[in-house]
């Protein structure tokens, strides 16, 4: 049997979301993750938290991705632009989801309603969930799922 699931939730951002504020507002909102890290202590349940992260580099978020492994961590995961290409960040994912890790893939924008390269994911097939178009819901429903 697995170890039990962290009630602690790693929200994981990939490359120029670290922008979100003054990028694209039209696209992507006013907000940033400041922002967005204060609405997830609102929406959490009790018992629950989380914890945002930023990066634009993809080693680095591989490794969160093996480190919510190894502390059986769940992730909500906005690849951004990764999302489109990465084979690196989909084979890091399919090891938290195959850990019985929940992996619930997030997008502010509906990537679908946009250019054709954002209308394929690497990582949809292997996440758990996928969430899009909804702003920072898309991670207060992602949450919403993981935490039942
Ligand atoms: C995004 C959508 C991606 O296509 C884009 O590259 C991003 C953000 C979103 O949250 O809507 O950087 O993941």
């Amino acid at each position: 049997m697995s170890a039990a699931v962290s009630r602690s939730v790693l929200v994981l951002n990939g490359p120029n979301l670290g922008r979100l504020g003054s990028r694209q507002p039209e696209v992507y909102g006013s907000a940033d993750l400041a922002d967005l890290a204060e609405a997830l202590v609102g929406w959490a349940p009790e018992g629950w938290t989380s914890e945002v992260r930023q990066t634009d580099d993809e080693s680095e978020l591989i490794a969160w991705l093996h480190e919510a492994v190894d502390t059986r961590r769940p992730v909500i995961l906005n690849p951004a632009a990764f999302t489109h290409y990465s084979y690196a960040v989909r084979d890091a994912a399919v090891l938290v989801t195959e850990a019985g890790l929940p992996l619930v893939e997030v997008h502010i924008s509906n990537p679908h309603a946009r250019e054709s390269f954002r209308q394929h994911s690497t990582i949809s097939a292997v996440a758990t969930g996928v969430v899009a178009g909804f702003g920072f819901d898309s991670y207060r429903l992602a949450l919403a799922a993981i935490t039942g």
